[in-house]
């Protein structure tokens, strides 16, 4: 596997594949990396000829009192990592590559609707942060296909609607999140929490079961969700949001077939995020 710093570079690595006229995927990440993001690299073999893996953290879509300082940075073992899953190319630029003019002025891409309510309500210039960034990385590989986790499902939905309304000739795979025993979504993240946390965070993923069960029976939404606040906050989180869309993560209306419930809590200083899809068997009641 080759180690690429430079926009340029990559290009021209790129450019060549495509000469033979192989396929290119793309699997974005801001390194630190778990079997998560290998089972991406892994899915992006099934879909193209050359994988291409980013490590980049991000500055623009932290807020000013989030992690930016402290996001974990591990190159060596990401490479390693990368390499034994079958990558052939990681790019891995530094800040002043990707924004060579500074973050002041700099050119960003909104992606409304999507990128409103549920993380942002929080994280109120994320999405923004996130759209720019891969619309940046997207520019500098051009994959055919880019792959990215369930997890993260608002970040999938403004990026299909990117590439959408933008026209940009790229296949956007979402893969299933990755768990671990206990059922607890991997994120970079989680290395914050104690072993306490830890063991109380896998009641996430128990609740979010729960209330996709009593939804699919009783088609209440709404009760179900207020139950489930209630649950959390019992369970001693401190609820960030728990609420449900459409898949597409629009409003519910009577036509809707099947619905994701998301979910953010706070755990001490951890925020942690997970979601479920529901078929619905009723109709919304
Ligand atoms: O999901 C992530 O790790 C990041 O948000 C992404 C897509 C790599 C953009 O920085």
């Amino acid at each position: 596997m080759q180690l690429i710093t430079t926009i340029s570079d990559i290009r021209e690595q790129v450019a060549k594949a495509r000469q033979q006229h192989q396929r290119i995927a793309l699997v974005p990440t801001m390194g630190n990396l778990h079997e998560g993001h290998l089972t991406l690299v892994r899915e992006a073999r099934r879909h193209a000829d050359v994988v291409v893996a980013s490590i980049f953290v991000n500055p623009t879509q932290f807020g000013p009192n989030e992690d930016y300082d402290r996001y974990p940075r591990t190159l060596e073992s990401d490479r390693q990592q990368l390499a034994d899953s079958g990558c052939d190319l990681l790019f891995a630029p530094s800040a002043q590559e990707i924004y060579p003019n500074g973050l002041e002025n700099l050119t960003r891409v909104h992606v409304p609707a999507v990128s409103e309510g549920l993380c942002a309500g929080s994280r109120p210039s994320h999405f923004d942060g996130v759209a720019s960034v891969v619309s940046i990385l997207f520019h500098s590989v051009w994959p055919d296909v880019a792959l990215f986790g369930k997890k993260d499902y608002q970040q999938l939905g403004v990026i299909r609607k990117m590439v959408r309304d933008l026209h940009m000739p790229i296949e956007i795979v979402g893969v299933d999140t990755v768990r671990d025993n206990s059922g607890l979504a991997l994120s970079s993240r989680n290395g914050y929490l104690s072993s306490e946390e830890h063991q109380q965070a896998a009641l996430i993923r128990q609740r979010l079961s729960d209330i996709a069960l009593n939804i699919r029976d009783s088609g209440d939404i709404e009760r179900a969700l207020t139950e489930g606040r209630q649950q959390l906050e019992r369970d001693g989180f401190t609820l960030d949001y728990l609420e449900c869309r459409d898949i597409h993560l629009t409003p519910v209306t009577s036509e809707t077939q099947a619905v994701v419930v998301l979910v953010a809590v706070w755990l001490g200083t951890t925020r942690l995020i997970d979601n479920i899809e529901v078929t619905l068997n009723t109709a919304v009641a």
